[in-house]
């Protein structure tokens, strides 16, 4: 499968993104934007096609169909093209990402963490010592760098809206 033929516009109202770079690893890469996160983003357009969610942006599709923690259908979908989304802009070809950061953050990892080597520990202890599958992440919460982490479909989005909105 050769990614430019693949058709990136869909009929109602959430596009599946271009990758960000060329996915050079095709078995895997493609299989993760050709497959799952096309299948997300169809799936989701057919499920809110002529409903209230259709015309929203992703991320308020995701807010309202987390529906407080009662999810509705389209939650799934919407977490799936989200999580794809935030996992191509993760990565970056070559394995040449990451690194040690600098300035503001740098420091405000020191004062909350004590050092990046720990914040990586820590960082990698979440990660690593969860069921299943999940994700770990840094967020900054009340003036403040901390860790996060969730099993399965969760999503940092309705953590940290429901952290800012409905505390
Ligand atoms: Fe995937």
């Amino acid at each position: 499968m050769i990614i430019s033929e693949l058709t990136l516009v869909t009929d109602a109202g959430i596009d599946l993104k271009p990758p960000p770079y060329a996915l050079n690893h095709k078995d895997t890469l493609e299989y993760h934007w050709g497959k799952h996160h096309k299948g997300y983003v169809n799936n989701l357009n057919k499920q809110i096609e002529g409903t209230e969610l259709d015309g929203m942006s992703l991320e308020n599709i995701i807010l309202a169909s987390y529906n407080k923690g009662d999810v509705l259908p389209a939650f799934n979908n919407a977490a799936q093209v989200w999580n794809h989304d935030l996992l191509w802009e993760s990565m970056k070809p070559g394995g040449g990402g990451g690194g040690k950061p600098s300035g503001e953050l740098l420091e405000l990892i020191n004062r909350d963490f004590g050092s990046f080597e720990s914040l990586i520990h820590e960082f990698t202890l979440a990660a690593t010592t969860q069921f299943g599958s999940g994700w770990a992440w840094l967020v900054y919460n009340d003036k403040k760098l901390v860790l996060g982490y969730h099993v399965g479909r969760q999503l940092i989005i309705v953590y940290s809206f429901c952290y800012l909105g409905f505390k």
